[in-house]
C-alpha cells in the first residue's frame, strides 16, 4: 500500500507540474471568492483515487473535491490531490500532493510529494518517517526566539476566525520568525525534517494534515489541539511542534484566544 500511495502521488505530482499555467476553469468554493478549485484539482484526484481503486476497489476514500466515498472498509484513503491551490494558480511553484490511509481509524501511512523541488516525504507508523529516502528528526531548538514558525489561514480569513491574525502577531513578536508558505502538507512535513520548529493553524481539513501529521509524529514532533490536548485530524485547530517548544507555543495561543474573549465581552 505505500508503494501504491508513492506511485499515486508521484503520477499526480508530476501530472500538477505539467499543468502549470494551463488552468482552464477557476471555481469559487461554497461561495468563498477567495476559495478556488480548478479542473487541475479534479483531474489529480481522479488520478490518485482511479489508481488506488485499481488495486483496492472496496477501500474508503475521503478526498477533498469528490467528498466521502464509503463503503464501509476498516481502510480510508485521506486524499489532497492539490495542496496549494491559490499558489499553483498564481504559479508559484510551492504545493504538494498529501495520501494519508487510516487503518481501522488509525493514521498508519502518509505520503506528501512536492513536485517542484521534487522532495517525497513518508512514514508508515511505528516505523519512522524520510525525505526522499533518508530518515529524518524534528529539530531540537527549545526556545521560541530560536524558532522559526510558519501558519497558514484559512479562506474565511475576513470573519478572523479563532483570533487567527493575532496568534500571527503574537508569534511574530516572540519567535525568531514566521512564515506563510500556502501549502499546509509541506508546512507540517518542514516541521518533521527540523527547518521549522512549529506549524499551527486555526482551520484545517483531514485532508490537509493526514499525512503531514504521521510524518511529524514518525520523525519524533508533537501534534495536538491549541490546548495541548491529543488530538485527531478530523479538530480544526491544529498545533504540530518539534516538542521542545510545543508548551511555550500552546501559552502564545491560549493568549490569543483569551483576547478574543476580552474583544468579544
Ligand atoms: C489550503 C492550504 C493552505 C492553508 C489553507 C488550506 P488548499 O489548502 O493548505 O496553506 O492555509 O487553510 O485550505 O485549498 O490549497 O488545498
Ligand atoms: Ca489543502
Ligand atoms: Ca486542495
Amino acid at each position: 500500500m505505500l508503494q501504491l500511495a508513492i506511485e499515486a502521488a508521484l503520477e499526480a505530482g508530476a501530472f500538477l507540474k505539467s499543468s502549470v499555467g494551463k488552468i482552464q476553469q477557476i471555481e469559487r468554493k461554497l461561495g468563498q471568492e477567495t476559495n478556488l478549485v480548478t479542473e487541475i484539482d479534479r483531474r489529480s484526484e481522479e488520478i490518485i483515487i482511479n489508481k488506488i481503486k485499481r488495486k483496492y476497489p472496496d477501500h474508503d476514500f475521503l478526498a477533498e473535491e469528490s467528498g466521502s466515498h464509503e463503503k464501509g472498509s476498516e481502510y480510508r484513503w485521506i486524499i489532497d490531490p492539490l495542496d496549494g491551490t491559490l499558489n499553483f494558480a498564481h504559479g508559484v511553484p510551492l504545493y504538494s500532493v498529501s495520501i494519508g490511509l487510516e487503518v481501522k481509524g488509525e493514521l498508519t501511512l502518509g505520503v506528501v510529494y512536492e513536485p517542484n523541488l521534487q522532495e517525497l516525504f513518508i512514514a508508515e507508523k511505528g516505523r519512522g518517517a524520510s525525505l526522499n529516502k533518508s530518515p529524518i528528526h524534528v529539530s531540537k531548538i527549545s526556545t521560541l526566539i530560536e524558532s522559526l514558525m510558519v501558519t497558514g489561514f484559512p479562506y474565511t480569513i475576513k470573519q478572523n476566525p479563532d483570533n487567527a491574525v493575532q496568534h500571527f502577531v503574537n508569534f511574530l513578536m516572540q519567535a525568531q520568525g514566521v512564515r506563510r508558505l500556502g501549502s499546509a502538507a509541506v508546512d507540517i512535513c518542514y516541521v518533521a525534517c527540523g527547518r521549522f520548529e512549529g506549524f499551527w493553524e486555526v482551520a484545517l481539513s483531514p485532508w490537509d494534515m493526514a499525512a503531514g501529521v504521521l510524518i511529524a509524529q514518525e520523525a519524533g514532533g508533537r501534534f495536538t489541539d491549541f490546548h495541548g490536548r491529543a488530538s485527531t485530524i478530523y479538530t480544526k485547530r491544529v498545533l504540530v511542534t518539534n516538542g521542545l517548544i510545543h508548551d511555550k507555543v500552546v501559552e502564545v495561543l491560549q493568549r490569543g484566544l483569551e483576547t478574543r474573549q476580552r474583544t468579544e465581552c
